[in-house]
């Protein structure tokens, strides 16, 4: 997967990318990221890509010449799947979406700053708008980074061990249940008898068990009871 990010801080998207599971997506030729700094395709003085909106009112607005330039000439060079915009405005970003992504071959990611972008980019460039959740941030590099990660990790074979992404929680509609390593007693507390019994059916039993009660007591919103799971 190719995926393009368009910025105009692009030095907060430096490191995400180059380290951990993400640096050896990269290393093995799974993915790859590359960041565009808005302000190379300005055509305008000073490297202006903001101005003042139309209408009065506080903040800036991303002009739309220099989006659709680096968009275009990006467009040129291959199809994307989707043009997808970050913007708190978004459909919220959960795991669902992020397996889809994870199948798609190239993907161009908007991060917004200011009071946003012109809607205009909006209306006819952007197939997706994505936030990462209700709350507010400076810009949308960090919920680009946080995208790059969520579906980086799911492309098959990025995780060393291919099943653990399906055990990840949200993947069956359950948080994950608790883990213990070793030492079996740390200060005085064990780890629960049960995970030492080396019985592997009463294990899955134990970890379904608890994961089905984590899910009921800290997210009832996601809990579907009677549900296959
Ligand atoms: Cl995608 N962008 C910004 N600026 N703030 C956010 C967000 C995105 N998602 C949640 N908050």
């Amino acid at each position: 997967m190719r995926i393009d990010i368009i910025s105009v801080v692009p030095l907060l998207l430096e490191s995400p990318f180059t380290h951990s599971i993400m640096k050896r997506a990269q290393e093995k030729g799974l993915l790859e990221v590359y960041v565009h700094d808005l302000r190379d395709y300005t055509p305008y003085k000073h490297k202006q890509v903001d101005d003042y909106q139309f209408g009065g009112g506080a903040g800036m607005v991303m002009m739309p010449e220099p989006l659709a330039v680096v968009i275009e000439k990006l467009q040129q060079e291959r199809t994307y799947d989707e043009v997808i915009y970050l913007t708190p405005d978004g459909t919220r970003l959960e795991q669902g979406m992020a397996n889809r992504l994870s199948l798609k071959n190239n993907l161009l990611l908007i991060c917004g700053h200011y009071k946003g972008i012109d809607e205009r980019i909006r209306a006819h460039f952007v197939t997706m708008e994505l936030s990462i959740g209700d709350y507010v941030l400076s810009g949308g590099e960090l919920a680009a980074a946080v995208l790059v990660d969520a579906v980086g990790r799911l492309i098959p074979g990025v995780l060393n061990d291919e099943t653990s992404a399906l055990t990840d929680s949200f993947q069956d509609g359950l948080l994950a249940p608790p883990v213990y390593t070793r030492p079996a007693v740390f200060r005085g507390w064990p780890v629960p008898d049960i995970l030492l019994s080396g019985d592997p059916k009463r294990i899955e039993a134990w970890r379904l068990e608890q994961a089905i009660v984590r899910t009921q007591e800290r997210r009832p919103d996601i809990w579907k009871d009677g549900e296959e799971i």
